[in-house]
């Protein structure tokens, strides 16, 4: 999602946030009066703009890249980042890109409205220093600053440092641990399954999309409820867990935001910056490799049938990429596991979005093809993990506390939208470690059709269903001394109860 030449409508503009900014004396102001407040840019000094919202993402290798994010409440000049390997003792500064997003409040139904100041447009300032040629399997420090604010400056300002790891280099590793879930928003449920992450220290963390729902309605259309201001409240809840974690973000449908260019993502270009190597500008749609493991983020909009608004925008190519990306990893001997990633579902039984046909139809038969070890995704608002299927059909019943093997069995599906956003219902009642129903009947999925018309089928493959905050650990342990290589995979309630465990395992 990188790339300074974002030009939506001409509401990224780069380089605007590079104006020096003036300090002027502040005069009394009588409490019991409107004001109208000056520009920010001519009466804030650097000193008074403290970064925040920091989000880090690793680039395509993360042994030697991390881009770190963040924003400021006003225009700076000369953002920079300083990374050092001992805290405390920071390297030169390393130039940081300005986004700076414009919105217009008309577009936006804000929740409080106080006149009789107020604004017509709401300017973000995200940057991105993109940091290269780093240390394998080595932990950095870091802070965020501009000109008249500089944490390792004369005035070390401690609580500002925060710290990332790089990834072993290939085939150096001793295993890992990675954690996802979809579907988060702002609130105490998010907040808490983002504690979770951080209580599990990962080295990464997958969104599956529908990230902050400053985009209300999730349509895609420009009458959905819109406030960009959630976005600053989605990243200052998000810091203490994403300064220091890469968040691996794929695209929801509440991240089509139609007044930010013709795909509706010029917003998401601003915010994140994931590795850029399906097409240029191929936003959310990327590929990585953290050690064994090949990670596939897809957008799911292009195949979505129930919210039309970017159906087929790819024009095949994202299915095309997959392909060709699904080939090279699954011929890469250094790749043990291939993990995709999107937002909607392939296949779910919770009634209130369904699955996917266009994504059974498309993609699936990729999957099975080139032996996708997992797919995760949300949308759905709740825990559910398939039986492994081929072809469409269960393979074989897999239990909590089984073992699938891919290569045999097929691809296990997961939904894991509890990360805070709200909960949706199953059809029929919940099923989950220790809370095991035994009851073996076919469960009805509703599959929506292109033109908006819906089916209902009945499956046998719902193996696991609970409905509550949650999200997926992962944890990956390499081949060694004839052992097969390992993913153990767990859903973990909001206070790290497992009510799932599966152990996926080549060979
Ligand atoms: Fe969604």
């Amino acid at each position: 999602m990188g790339g300074a030449a974002l030009a939506a409508g001409g509401l990224l503009l780069p380089g605007t946030a590079q104006a020096a900014p003036r300090l002027t004396t502040p005069s009394p102001v009588a409490l019991d009066l409107p004001t109208v407040p000056a520009p920010r840019s001519e009466r804030t000094a650097g000193s008074a703009l403290r970064p925040f919202g920091r989000h880090l993402a690793f680039g395509a290798d993360p042994s030697q890249q991390v881009v770190v994010s963040w924003q400021v409440p006003d225009a700076v000049t000369a953002p920079f980042v300083r990374i050092g390997v001992q805290p405390g003792d920071f390297g030169a500064p390393v130039a940081a890109e300005v986004r700076t997003l414009v919105s217009k409040l008309s577009w936006q139904k804000p929740v409080e409205d106080q006149p009789p100041v107020k604004p017509t447009t709401v300017t973000q300032y995200y940057l991105h220093a993109q940091l290269d040629q780093l240390i394998p399997d080595t932990t950095y420090y870091y802070v965020v600053g501009h000109q008249g604010y500089d944490p390792a400056g004369q005035h070390t300002r401690l609580g500002d440092v925060a710290s990332f790891r790089t990834a072993p280099a290939p085939g150096r590793g001793a295993g890992f641990t990675f954690t996802a879930f979809g579907d988060q928003g702002i609130g105490y449920n998010a907040a808490a399954t983002g504690h979770l992450i951080a209580g599990l220290d990962p080295a990464f963390h997958l969104h599956m999309g529908d990230l902050s729902y400053a985009n209300a309605g999730g349509s895609g259309k420009t009458s959905d409820a819109y406030d960009a201001r959630l976005w600053d409240s989605f990243f200052v809840q998000n810091d203490p867990v994403a300064s220091r974690t890469p968040w691996m973000p794929a695209i929801g449908n509440h991240e089509m935001e139609p007044w930010y260019g013709s795909d509706g993502y010029g917003g998401m270009r601003a915010r994140f910056t994931t590795p850029d190597n399906a097409w240029s500008q191929s936003t959310g749609i990327y590929s990585w490799r953290y050690q064994n493991v090949g990670l596939i983020s897809l957008d799911g909009n292009d195949v979505c049938y129930n919210t039309p608004a970017n159906l087929d925008y790819t024009k095949g190519k994202q299915k095309k990429w997959l392909e060709s990306r699904l080939a090279a990893l699954r011929a890469d001997s250094g790749i043990d596991f291939i993990v995709v990633y999107l937002h909607q579902c392939t296949y779910s039984t919770c009634h209130d979005n369904g699955a996917e046909l266009g994504a059974q139809q498309d993609w699936a038969p990729l999957f099975d093809k080139y032996q996708v070890d997992l797919v995760l995704s949300g949308h759905n608002h709740v825990y559910e993990r398939t039986d492994p299927i081929r072809a469409g059909k269960a393979t074989r019943k897999v239990a909590s506390g089984d073992t699938v093997n891919p290569v045999k069995d097929g691809t296990t599906y997961v939904v894991a939208g509890g990360g805070g956003g709200g909960l949706y219902s199953f059809p029929v009642s919940d099923t989950y470690l220790g809370h095991e129903t035994g009851n073996d009947k076919p469960v009805p999925m509703v599959v929506s059709e292109r033109g908006g018309h819906e089916q209902t089928v009945k499956v046998t493959w719902s193996r696991v269903r609970y409905t509550g905050y949650c999200l997926v650990a992962v944890d990956v342990t390499p081949g060694a001394a004839g052992k097969p290589a390992r993913m153990e995979v767990r859903s973990l309630t909001e206070d790290g109860t497992a009510v799932d465990r599966v152990t996926v395992q080549r060979g």
